[in-house]
């Protein structure tokens, strides 16, 4: 990356008023090519969560008979997906309003290819109550917990009630009571492992703490999962989804070869967060540009905008980055800022004029979607193309 692509983009952007989405066309190819080669042919569901733009997400599902569907993230944008013509979706988070659920029954009765997500007998009764009133047959997903419980660390998330076999012995003995259900996969999502940077610039030590843990968990996950296939294996359900992983564990869940797919999202875009694990390295495609107002001082810019804060537990990686020009940086007591967001120029070697833009990366791939109605395609480093986000089209799901 170098200075010279600060050119392209602002010579290619010079008539787009800012802030803007942009997404480097060519980096997203580059992505997209990787990610395939990581999973190695396996099929690849795409979390929308971190797209949330159709358009992308169709462009992305055609690149390759191994991008075989969706992990959506909510019942109202499942409906919407399938409205926009988009099939084999997996609702990567369960539902439990009633009125939803009806409404993707309905749709399921009629011919749609929609997975619900389940992990306790609740869920299982709000969809069968749906099922049988329509009636339809629903196609379930049991969600496994993969969190690692090491002596005075849990490592992982909280989700999933399903910690253990027995556990899912019950749920499966209870699914099979009702009279609409029907167990159709098995997702086990190891945040630990997916979500977790193993090599942060100037944190060797975490670094190597983050990297035996994620060893050690990646074992022993991989023994709690294969149980639960085999179990319902032997039961005599067929998997026709068993799904793994995210874009941070592409290689280590697939290990496991019994996992039939593998979700990503967040590395086509590849936001900043993706930029420091040790198996791959991807390209920054998605930037958004903010642009300098005011010269505070010789050193310092000051742009309009700028502040889009990313999701979870809080902390200076959730701040987006400044990206190109190279060597900006952002001032500590002040971060990005709601209106304005200042930065120090001292070591940018190009120079900065009121009105030139600063291409931010945010720290998640899909959130900054949410503060943009349009996603600008740069194509051949001179074309622009613009799709709509979900809210471009005046969708906001969560
Ligand atoms: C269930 C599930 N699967 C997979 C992923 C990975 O998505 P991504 O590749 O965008 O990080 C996530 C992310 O939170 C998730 O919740």
């Amino acid at each position: 990356m170098s200075d010279t692509l600060y050119q392209v983009y602002k010579n290619a952007t010079l008539a787009l008023p800012r802030p803007f989405i942009l997404l480097d066309k060519d980096l997203l190819d580059q992505n997209i090519k990787a990610i395939l080669q990581r999973a190695h042919g396996k099929s690849i569901r795409i979390a929308s969560k971190s797209i949330r733009s159709v358009a992308i997400l169709k462009m992305l599902l055609e690149q390759s008979p191994t991008m075989i569907g969706v992990m959506s993230y909510s019942a109202e944008e499942t409906l919407f997906l399938l409205e926009n013509e988009i099939q084999n979706i997996l609702i990567g988070y369960p539902i439990v309003n009633k009125e939803h659920i009806r409404q993707l029954c309905v749709k399921i009765a009629t011919g749609a290819q929609v997975t619900f997500m389940v992990d306790s007998i609740e869920h299982i009764q709000l969809i069968e109550a749906c099922a049988a009133a329509i009636p339809t047959t629903v196609n379930v997903c049991i969600d496994i917990d993969m969190s690692s419980k090491f002596p005075f660390i849990y490592f992982g998330v909280y989700r999933s009630s399903i910690n253990t076999l027995a556990q899912l012995k019950t749920l499966v003995q209870y699914i099979k009571s009702t009279s609409h259900i029907k167990i159709h996969g098995l997702m086990g999502y190891e945040a630990q492992i997916a979500g977790l940077p193993d090599q942060v610039a100037s944190k060797g030590f975490m670094n190597r703490v983050i990297s035996f843990l994620k060893k050690k968990s990646i074992a022993e996950i991989a023994a709690r999962r294969k149980a639960c296939v085999d179990y319902l294996q032997a039961e005599g359900f067929t998997l026709s989804i068993i799904n793994g992983g995210g874009t941070g564990s592409i290689e280590s869940t697939l290990q496991e070869n019994y996992i039939n797919e593998v979700t990503a999202g967040s590395g086509f875009f590849n936001s900043h967060l993706f930029d420091s694990y040790k198996q791959f390295k991807h390209q920054a495609a998605l930037m958004y540009a903010i642009e300098c107002t005011r010269k505070p001082q010789t050193n310092i810019i000051t742009c309009s905008g700028g502040g889009y804060v990313a999701s979870g537990a809080i902390g200076h990686n959730k701040q987006a980055i400044p990206h190109l020009p190279l060597g900006l940086q952002l001032i500590p007591d002040e971060g990005t800022g709601e209106v304005q967001t200042p930065m120090d120029i001292s070591h940018c070697k190009v120079p900065i004029q009121l009105g030139d833009p600063i291409f931010m990366r945010h720290s998640k791939a899909g959130e900054v979607c949410e503060r943009f109605n349009k996603i600008h395609i740069l194509i051949d480093q001179k074309n622009i193309l613009e799709v709509n986000t979900y809210r471009g089209i005046g969708k906001c799901f969560l």
